[in-house]
């Protein structure tokens, strides 16, 4: 899948091409003005430099027309981009009203949520969505303030706490976009990283169904026990297990773990080897993180690995 990066120059969706077009009509109304300003400064300081230090210049005043050009081509340049803003800006942020969203996603420090409304399929991190439709996202948020920023698919929204907010996307082809959270929300800000999985209407509508489904139960002995310990070692507190007794929402959802690329927010991917280190010092891996360290064992992190590797 082509990998696209966090750039408003790599337009993925009809809200980002917007954004783009806006983006260039100011840079080049901008260099139209500098290159005015300064090509006209050169040419005052050279056409009227001082020639004779003993006679007094000609002294002008007052040129009705320069001045209502002074005044009128900014005014103009201002209005037409405020016209111009409104109008990107509700390419992304149209009237959502009476519209049921596709998707529900809600910051946490530091992952995100997502939930389809109407399966009961639920994504963490990797956030997948079709393409060619037209989709309403609700951006909520658990805690503190986030923000919800995927440069190739259009705006940024933030994610207010008891708010909903709302963003339109309709993504142009498949592949992965990457964003991060952009606005800062504590220690782990920098590693909040999205990565958005676009595919084709029948691999997305595969993958719902795949996650509406229960987790794996485990089948050789060091998951099952893995299984025991996730229990014990009160996991399921925190984290959701579909399928089993762990109902826990503080920390990310964990039924299809063992299908998701990377983990930690992006910070790593996803292999036992790093499942290891993470499972040993959380707050080693990842200071901040509200995981706490549960001390266990060598072996002990060596069955849950099993256990959470074959989650898929
Ligand atoms: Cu979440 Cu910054």
């Amino acid at each position: 899948m082509t990998l696209t990066s966090q750039s408003i120059f790599e337009a993925g969706s009809p809200q980002a091409e917007h954004i783009r077009s806006l983006t260039y009509g100011f840079i080049l109304a901008a260099l139209a003005i500098l290159f005015l300003v300064v090509g006209l400064t050169i040419y005052i300081v050279i056409k009227f430099r001082a020639k004779d230090d003993t006679k007094e210049p000609r002294q002008t005043t007052g040129n009705r027309t320069l001045e209502i050009g002074m005044v009128g081509v900014p005014l103009l340049l201002v209005v037409g981009f405020f016209f111009w803003s409104l109008n990107t800006m509700s390419s992304g942020m149209p009237d959502h009203e009476h519209q049921k969203p596709d998707i529900i996603i809600t910051g946490h420090q530091w992952w995100w949520q997502a939930v389809y409304p109407g399966t009961n399929a639920t994504a963490a991190n990797e956030i997948h969505l079709p393409v060619g439709r037209k989709i309403l996202m609700q951006l909520n948020s658990a805690d503190v303030i986030h923000d919800w920023w995927v440069p190739a698919l259009g705006g940024k929204m933030d994610m207010i706490p008891g708010v909903e907010n709302y963003l339109w996307v309709t993504i142009n082809k498949t592949g992965i976009y990457e964003g991060s959270c952009s606005e800062f929300c504590g220690q782990q800000h920098a590693w909040m990283r999205i990565k958005v999985v676009a595919q084709a209407e029948k691999d997305y509508n595969k993958w719902l169904i795949e996650h509406t489904r229960a987790a794996n139960l485990p089948t050789d002995p060091l998951a099952r026990t893995g299984q025991a310990l996730f229990a014990k070692a009160s996991c399921s507190n925190c984290h959701r297990i579909s399928g089993t007794d762990a109902m826990g929402t503080e920390g990310p959802d964990l039924t299809h773990f063992g299908s998701r690329q990377t983990m930690l927010t992006g910070l790593m991917d996803n292999t036992p080897e790093n499942i290891n280190r993470w499972l040993t010092d959380p707050q080693k891996v990842k200071p901040g993180a509200h995981m706490p360290r549960f001390i266990f064992g060598p072996d002990s992190v060596r069955a849950l690995t099993a256990y959470l590797k074959q989650l898929k």
